[in-house]
Formats: structure tokens, sequence, C-alpha cells
């Protein structure tokens, strides 16, 4: 159903355009990663990526179909550098999601009923939790010059949710069954 509150409202476009620049941010910070020779780091940053684009489909579809040109400022970080920088930039980015954005965004929607908004910022805030994980572990190994040990990635298609090596049997934020997920 449709955001009713303007407040509300602002946060999921707000958050739609955060996540929309995150999802391109990463898969150009992948690239970077190839040719810097780190691939498994490029497929994390693919991974994370698709994740990202995940949530901001969820935040678009609780936003009202309006057809006014809308204007949204959103904070991010801008352009490639090297990877282990990178890495630091997505850290900052997601540690920010996680410790003030999401969960400000989610208590607002839960203050004006916003059954929609709220599991769409819940299932972003889990997400990008293990999101700032990953890449802290990507840079420890960057920084020493190598590239991450890494099998598969699997990514719930319904809340983003990303983990290592195997799918669970049922997403633990969103019950979505194992066969479901994405893997990269
Ligand atoms: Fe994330
Ligand atoms: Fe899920």
């Amino acid at each position: 159903m449709a955001v009713k509150n303007a407040m509300t409202s602002d946060f999921l476009h707000s958050a739609y355009a955060g996540e929309s620049l995150a999802h391109m941010r990463y898969l150009n910070w992948g690239e970077v990663a190839n040719k810097e020779g780190f691939p498994n780091v490029s497929r994390l940053f693919r991974a994370i990526a698709y994740a990202e684009q995940v949530h901001a489909t969820n935040h678009f579809r609780e936003i009202d179909g309006k057809t006014a040109d809308t204007s949204v400022t959103v904070g991010g970080v801008f352009g490639n550098n090297k990877t282990v920088d990178n890495l630091q930039g997505a850290i900052t980015g997601e540690l920010h999601e996680v410790e003030q954005m999401y969960p400000v965004y989610f208590n607002a929607a839960e203050f004006q009923n916003e059954a929609g908004a709220k599991r769409s910022f819940h299932f972003a805030l889990e997400a990008e939790k293990i999101h700032a994980q990953l890449f802290q572990k990507a840079l420890d190994v960057v920084k020493a010059g190598k590239d991450i040990d890494l099998k598969a990635i699997y990514v719930c298609p319904v809340c983003g949710h990303t983990i290592l090596d195997e799918a669970p049997d049922k997403c633990p934020v969103c019950g979505t069954s194992k066969t479901s997920y994405i893997k990269f």
C-alpha cells in the first residue's frame, strides 16, 4: 500500500535515491576492483549492488505514483578511487545507514503507522549491517595487497539479506526460501 504521511514519504524518496546511487557506485567500484586484480572483491561489490537494487525497488514500490517531477537531495561517495579507498567509502556509507539513517526512518514509519515503509526500512537495515561487516573483511585483506577468499555469495531477492558460502533454508529476515536466493 502506498505511503500516506509526508514525512515517511520523504524518507522513502531519500532512501530510494540513496540505494539507487549505492547500486551504481558498487557496480563501478566492482569494475575498478577487477582491473586492480581483485576479482573476488569485484564479485562482492556486484552481489551487494544487487542487494541495494532490491532495497531501492522495495522503497520505490511504497511511493505513490505521482506524475510530478520530484527533487531529492542525497549524500554519498562519488567517483572511482583505488579499491582500498572505495571499500572504506562503502563501509562509511553502510555504517551511516545502520547507525543513523534506517533506525530514524524505521522509527518515523512506525510512529506514522506506515506498515509498508516500516517493512522496507527494516529489510534494508538488516542487510546493511551485514554489508558493513563484509566490506570490512574485504578491506582488511586488500590492505595487505591480497584478494578476499570467497566462495559463493547469496542474496535474498525479497529483502537483500546477504550471506557467504550457502543460502539458509529460509531467509532469517523475510522467510524467503533457499531456492529463491541469487548466487554470485
Ligand atoms: Fe548495503
Ligand atoms: Fe529475505
